[in-house]
């Protein structure tokens, strides 16, 4: 796997916990270890930032939602980054690639129409791009485990010709012709369960099969951080989209432990009734959820608990 050095954890929310300790109070917050946002969204947002600082009256434009996060589009909307499609750019634009990547085929076609193109690409998605090429150029088959339609997989395709077999589930692997030698790579975001079990298919397909590791452990450390943290909690509040597949997956887990674990958008959506009585809630978010929105909770949560009520990140 390609190698990061920026990691969206509790540790950029930090500063809210008080440096005297824990004081004695009525609720205390625990945040989880690991929470919000993933390198890679982390790192097309900062990089939307940092074109706004520098667009010199230009527009800066992103090809759809950089991520998966109203409140956080809202935003960057308001200070200035528009989302659009490939044919409605304005001249002169800025344009930021989102964090799935896109073909090169696309990227050329933005830099030939003189846009200054910024490349927020997710350093794993431009490994398993990497990879797909040079599966190909060794004259392997490939075979992709993903959705077709996600803009990643179509990204990846757009770099090897198309020239590849996606297959969602074992059955699809099943209905693939004999290969001879085929090479494989994951969409970033599936699970490692279901990647495991169509490489187990596939090795029926073909004697010389070569696994290429491509998943991102990003949102996993989200998930390690709280199973641990929704065993020591009496309530805990997951702060992500209702559609977010991976804030839907952190509810999912923290109630193995912590049955009154709830998915929550926004700050607005604590009901302070739930938390009578609560001496620990914990707070975890999805992968797209920003550091301020986090923060917004933790504000919500002090009024209700307490104006001093103790904060501190999971051990
Ligand atoms: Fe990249 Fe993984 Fe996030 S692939 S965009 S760090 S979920």
């Amino acid at each position: 796997m390609p190698e990061t050095n920026t990691k969206s954890d509790s540790a950029g929310i930090a500063a809210l916990t008080s440096p005297s300790g824990i004081p004695q109070s009525a609720m205390e917050i625990v945040l989880a270890e690991s929470l919000g946002f993933c390198m890679g969204v982390k790192r097309a947002v900062d990089m939307a930032y940092r074109a706004i600082e520098k667009a010199d009256g230009q527009q800066v434009v992103s090809l759809g939602p950089l991520i998966h996060n109203a409140q956080e589009i809202e935003r960057l909307e308001k200070d200035g980054v528009k989302v659009t499609d490939e044919d409605a750019i304005p001249d002169n634009s800025t344009v930021i690639v989102r964090a799935h990547g896109v073909t090169p085929q696309a990227m050329q076609s933005l830099k030939s129409r003189g846009f200054k193109v910024m490349d927020g690409t997710c350093p794993y998605v431009h490994y398993s791009q990497r990879k797909a090429v040079e599966l190909r150029e060794a004259g392997y088959a490939v075979v992709i485990a993903g959705d077709r339609n996600h803009p990643e997989i179509r990204g990846i395709l757009g770099h090897i010709d198309d020239e590849a077999y996606v297959v969602k589930t074992v059955e699809d692997v099943r209905g693939l012709p004999p290969l001879e030698r085929a090479g494989t790579i994951a969409q970033t975001t599936i699970s490692p369960k279901k990647y495991r079990a169509i490489i187990e298919a596939l090795r029926e397909k073909t004697r010389d099969l070569k696994v290429c590791e491509t998943i991102c452990d990003a949102t996993e450390e989200n998930q390690e951080a709280i199973r641990g943290l929704s065993a020591e909690v009496e309530m805990l509040y997951v702060i992500g989209g209702r559609h977010s597949a991976n804030s839907n997956k952190l509810v999912e887990t923290a109630r193995e432990k912590c049955p009154r674990a709830t998915l929550i958008e926004t700050a607005d959506e604590i009901n302070p009734e739930d938390l009578r009585g609560v001496r620990r809630v914990g707070l975890s978010a999805g992968a797209s959820t920003p550091d301020w929105m986090i923060q917004s909770v933790v504000e919500r949560l002090r009024e209700i608990g307490s104006a001093d009520c103790g904060l501190r990140i999971a051990d």
